[in-house]
């Protein structure tokens, strides 16, 4: 179909489960075991219901933001994922151009199929770009992968933390694995047998812990971000260990089955934190199941600051190219607005968490 008759980003995973390799279906759709969890992302911002204030001037609404300082047009992400070659030639480029043209940042990945360096030299003046992390077992190489992001202008360090031992995905581990990235092609231990993910996460270090944040810290003037934290306990760890901001992720239910959705653990961290008298310390955002501009008003409702986005933008890219993922990032803009409008919000400063009914969120 043709792009304009692209309504909303559902059509574009339609649409990219028809075109797309096996392989690159396997790997962007796959989650990990039963897949409860990654269609419960979704299906938990079907429990949150508005309640919209009427009669007040909405004629100008501004969806605008900073997240950790830096302006972003509307409250979203691009988040990490890992291998943008398997859904489009380009690769992870394609999503940098589409960020800039609607200046919002993108959080490059560490398993990135684009160098760090080719994706900064795409990327428009003034462009911001995060860094995710999957911290290697050797400290020498997480060191040098860090400085390398550093160096080329990334504004963040995310270090994901809900990834010690890679989810069995089972879709994924199906496929042979052919196109490992240029920096991972010699890796001895390379697995092609059991999928993407697996061929290329051995390196990561399952001996992760509390204390290593100092050492991050060393290392790096960026500001540090906790990706995958999934309880209030950890968000309070979180502060206590100094880290500027945590995201509420399961890793798009990829790691382990029955984790909450991020919207569900949202209240639980945003009050827990408020009672302690935290909740200033650190910026919170929310990953997992955004597919609506209400989706995104919820969050924001809920406390969250800005919420990332994974799989909408690979099945655009794989679809379109770039002017899939700029029509895909327009089509929320657009759901955003309407969405501020009919709740009478002209600021993200005015979505207030009475704007939001969660009493059915959580139902166990
Ligand atoms: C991911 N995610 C991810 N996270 C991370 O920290 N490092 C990574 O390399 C990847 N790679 C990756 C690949 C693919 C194909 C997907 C779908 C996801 C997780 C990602 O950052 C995010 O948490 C989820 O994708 C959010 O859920 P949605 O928006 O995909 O539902």
């Amino acid at each position: 179909p043709a792009l304009n008759e692209m309504l909303n980003l559902f059509d574009f995973e339609a649409v990219a489960s028809q075109v797309s390799t096996a392989e690159a279906w396997a790997y962007y759709n796959s989650a990990a075991d039963d897949e409860i969890t990654h269609r419960e992302n979704h299906n938990a911002f079907h429990r949150i219901w508005f309640r919209p204030r009427v009669m007040r001037d909405v004629t100008h609404v501004d969806m605008s933001t900073k997240i950790l300082g830096h302006y972003s047009s509307f409250p979203l992400y691009i988040t990490a994922t890992a291998l943008g070659k398997l859904g489009h030639p380009e690769g992870e480029v394609v999503l940098t151009r589409a960020a800039y043209s609607h200046k919002i940042i993108q959080m490059v990945p560490t398993l990135a199929s684009c160098s760090m360096d080719e994706i900064a030299n795409v990327c428009g003046k003034g462009q911001v770009l995060f860094f995710q992390l999957y911290a290697n077992q050797n400290k020498d190489i997480t060191r040098r992968v860090i400085q390398t992001a550093e160096a080329k202008g990334c504004k963040a360090l995310f270090i994901t933390v809900d990834a010690p031992q890679l989810g069995r995905r089972e879709k994924d581990m199906r496929m042979k694995y052919v196109n490992a990235p240029p920096d991972i092609q010699d890796e001895k231990e390379l697995n092609r047998n059991q999928g993407a993910a697996r061929a290329i996460s051995s390196f990561i270090d399952s001996g992760l812990n509390w204390n290593d944040l100092e050492w991050f810290r060393s290392v790096t003037s960026m500001p540090i971000v906790l990706k995958g934290i999934q309880t209030l306990e950890d968000a309070v760890l979180a502060v206590k260990y100094g880290c500027d901001g945590i995201v509420l992720s399961n890793h798009g239910g990829r790691q382990l089955d029955f984790a909450r959705s991020g919207i569900e653990i949202l209240p639980e961290v945003v009050e827990g934190l408020k009672k302690k008298g935290l909740l200033n310390k650190v910026e919170i955002y929310v990953d997992g199941g955004i597919r609506r501009g209400t989706d995104i008003i919820k969050a924001i409702a809920l406390g969250a600051k800005a919420v990332g986005i994974g799989r909408p933008l690979l099945y655009a890219m794989s679809s379109y190219g770039q002017a899939g993922v700029e029509r895909a990032l327009q089509l929320l803009k657009d759901e955003v607005a309407i969405c501020m409008r009919l709740l009478g919000a002209n600021t993200l400063a005015d979505i207030s968490p009475d704007m939001v009914d969660i009493k059915n969120l959580a139902t166990h």
